[in-house]
């Protein structure tokens, strides 16, 4: 049979600035999903990428005196040198200059037109630059962006227009029909409020920008950056001059973005879709905001940490874990030093961390560094674990990364109570109990293997790391990521340096 398919994008991140913590959330969530449904043998096409066109684009690279395509084509190498340095797994990296997505998006362009659902207009309102929005005055919160709080500018421009009105009933039926369609929920209603009273014609061609994809049948106008960039999740998939791709992973499974931007994914975006006749995503999810030691990040507050000085410090997999358990996914969060290292102490050096060392030193000192075999596992813990990876399921398919997260941490709880209630150092003391030792000792390895399965969209680094020192797969082997399935004969572990150090609170 052959597999099902899961297509999951993040939003193509606007290159006028490095990538900082809250781009960073995002693909990394989404690299836990594609990396869990991956292991989950469904056929995964993971998409990322950048958003390149647009006046803020042309602003920042005129005030580094370069050429925009110059001045993208440096921004876009720290994008992808961050996705690698955070282990990323996307299956594609599209950039809106490439000629694939260009040539496309001016297809499709014209397709709409052709459908009757473009028609030249004049724009009269206000425009936010860092946002790439239009506003009418009346959503203007004193007299700044509504999204951003910055000031807006006045635009006064002949303009296409996309009849987005024509889709308002279309699209609350659809809603009505799929219940899920938008999530978290909350945010679902509040857009669905927000179709209700308030869906105009959106403005879909700048004739004042000129760093755009020239609309084809007037070359005096670009391509409203955020169709160009919404567009990109089909351009990618070939639409629709090669389709092959396309037809085996669209409809996307879901597209993960950040809640600023719902109104293009929730409304804007599903519109174009029934415009060109094509089936819409299944889900967007809309995940919440990080703050940094409570403020918003904010380049004029300078507070824009970049990802890479944390990995340096804490390492790739503890800035994983603590962005995904820290924040239930779909809320709001806040970045400090002193949380994540509060994490780090705790979860992953006390945790998990000592349970594979002390399990380790167990098996050096009572079976010459051999897993001992056992006939029979011990049904308590085995039957946790077990439990454990069907609520994990359950989790990691609402996207619940952090709930997910603590179910796997009662389980590392529960082993090392395990540990505590067994007393292995006491069955050690006699060769009547050797039997026992046996079988608390390799129910505990096991559990560790299992372990490092539950962990292993999260923190895959870490979970090589355990079955390395567990001795089940060499250096620079993938893990082995099927679960409760025992150990081979005489395995010999190879105990290491402690997974996470402790680090001493600043
Ligand atoms: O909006 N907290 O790009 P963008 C959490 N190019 N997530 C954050 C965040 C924060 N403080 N800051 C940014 C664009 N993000 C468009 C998208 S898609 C067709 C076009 C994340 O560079 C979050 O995912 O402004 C948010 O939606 C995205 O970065 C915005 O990135
Ligand atoms: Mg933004």
């Amino acid at each position: 049979m052959s597999k099902q398919s899961f297509y999951l994008t993040t939003p193509i991140y606007y290159v006028n600035d490095i990538p900082h913590i809250g781009h960073s959330y995002t693909t990394i969530a989404a690299d836990v999903l594609a990396r869990y449904k991956r292991a989950r043998n469904f056929d995964v096409f993971f998409l990322t990428g950048t958003d390149e066109h647009g006046q803020k684009i042309q602003k920042a690279a005129h005030a580094c005196n370069k050429s925009p395509l110059e001045f993208v084509n440096d921004v876009v190498e720290k994008f992808k040198t961050l996705w690698d340095d955070l282990n990323i797994s996307y299956n594609d990296f599209i950039r809106t200059t490439e000629e694939r997505h260009c040539r496309r998006v001016k297809k499709i362009f014209q397709k709409i037109l052709e459908n009757g659902d473009i028609y030249l207009g004049e724009y009269e309102g206000w425009y936010c630059i860092p946002c790439e929005s239009f506003w009418i005055e009346s959503q203007l919160k004193e007299k700044k962006c509504p999204e951003c709080n910055r000031p807006v500018e006045r635009v006064k421009e002949k303009n296409y227009f996309f009849r987005l009105s024509k889709y308002q009933k279309r699209l609350l039926e659809y809603y009505d029909k799929h219940p899920s369609f938008v999530q978290p929920e909350s945010r679902r209603n509040e857009l669905l409020q927000r179709i209700k009273s308030q869906i105009e014609d959106v403005s879909i061609s700048r004739s004042a920008v000129e760093w755009g994809i020239p609309v084809p049948s007037d070359p005096t106008h670009t391509i409203y950056v955020w169709i160009d960039a919404l567009l990109n999740y089909i351009t990618a998939l070939g639409y629709d001059d090669d389709l092959q791709l396309f037809q085996t992973y669209w409809p996307a499974s879901v597209h993960i973005i950040g809640k600023e931007i719902l109104w293009f994914h929730g409304v804007i975006w599903p519109a174009i879709l029934m415009s060109l006749k094509i089936d819409l995503p299944f889900k967007i999810f809309a995940h919440g905001w990080w703050t940094v030691e409570g403020q918003k990040i904010s380049k004029s507050l300078g507070n824009a940490i970049d990802p890479h000085k944390i990995i340096q410090s804490y390492g790739t997999d503890a800035y994983r874990y603590f962005l995904l358990r820290e924040v239930p996914f779909g809320l709001d969060g806040n970045f400090s030093y002193s949380a994540l290292i509060h994490r780090i102490n705790s979860d992953l050096s006390n945790d998990l961390g000592n349970l594979l060392q002390r399990t380790l030193t167990m098996i050096e000192k009572y079976f010459q560094g051999i897993i001992p075999e056992v006939s029979r596992a011990d049904d308590e813990l085995s039957g946790a674990s077990r439990v454990t990876h069907d609520a994990m399921e359950r989790e990691m398919d609402k996207l619940q990364f952090s709930r997910s997260l603590e179910i796997i941490w009662e389980f590392i709880g529960r082993t090392n109570k395990f540990i505590e209630d067994k007393k292995p150092w006491s069955l050690a003391k006699t060769s009547a109990t050797r039997p026992q030792l046996s079988t608390v000792i390799g129910t505990l390895a096991q559990a560790i293997k299992d372990i490092s399965v539950f962990i292993y969209p999260f923190m895959p680094t870490t979970a090589a790391e355990i079955q390395r020192q567990l001795g089940i797969i060499e250096n620079n082997q993938t893990p082995r990521l099927e679960f409760q399935q025992s150990f081979q004969k005489g395995v010999i572990i190879r105990k290491g340096k402690p997974l996470f150090p402790r680090i001493e609170p600043v």
